[in-house]
């Protein structure tokens, strides 16, 4: 677990929010760790907050934190194209989030603490948004909500049921995260976005069987 390099404690549980409103209000307020000393702005969501899909991220970057909007840089660019590439619109038929809601400075990978420390916002989007289909973009997203350290190469794709509340009768798939596949440009047959694709029609097919009842 790496360290955290603004240790403080982890004292305040934050309100329960009755609506997404109020949780982006809580989380503009919140401190709970270091991450609110170098943010500009908390990143809360973007898309629809009716959407059966969730995305969770790991963590803003620089033009999140300036835009005050998840994944709208380069990643974000291809996340877009990729939901796309199976008939999903990332802004009406998704909503996405990240496991942190302030950014990392250097674009540092979130500790352990600070997911933790931002896990109780993630759960209540959760609840909030009540997604039927959760994709978690990362090993920092998997780590973060699934509880598993490594091994997104060979997790990435596979459904998951979701066990405890909030994720009780939800599935979650772990996916690779754009920025991985920016990395990884090549479309072989194989290649992680390749695999990716098809991971991507597996959730198509998940959300026709979910709009058509069976
Ligand atoms: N990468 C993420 O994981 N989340 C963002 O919002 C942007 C880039």
């Amino acid at each position: 677990m790496d360290a955290d390099p603004h240790p403080r404690q982890i004292d305040l549980f934050p309100a329960v929010a009755s609506s997404l409103e109020q949780l982006s209000e809580g989380c503009r307020g919140c401190r709970r760790c270091g991450l609110a000393d170098g943010r500009l702005q908390v990143v809360v969501s973007r898309g629809n907050p009716a959407a059966r899909l969730m995305v969770i991220g790991e963590g803003p970057g620089a033009q999140e934190d300036a835009s005050g909007l998840p994944f709208v840089g380069r990643a974000g660019q291809l996340l877009d194209q990729m939901l796309a590439s199976v008939a999903i619109d990332s802004n009406s038929e998704a909503y996405i989030c990240n496991v942190v809601k302030c950014r990392p400075p250097g674009n540092r990978k979130p500790t352990a603490l600070e997911i933790a420390a931002c896990r109780p916002w993630l759960e209540q989007q959760i609840r909030l948004v009540n997604p039927a289909v959760i994709l978690l973009a990362g090993a920092s997203a998997m780590e973060g909500v699934l509880g598993i350290k490594g091994g997104i190469t060979r997790l990435r794709g596979q459904w998951r049921p979701g066990e405890q509340e909030p994720l009780a009768g939800r599935w979650l798939m772990p996916i690779f995260h754009p920025s991985y596949l920016l990395r990884n440009p090549s479309r072989e047959q194989g290649s992680p976005k390749w695999l990716t694709w098809h991971d991507l029609q597996d959730v198509r097919r998940r959300l026709n069987q979910l709009e058509s009842g069976s």
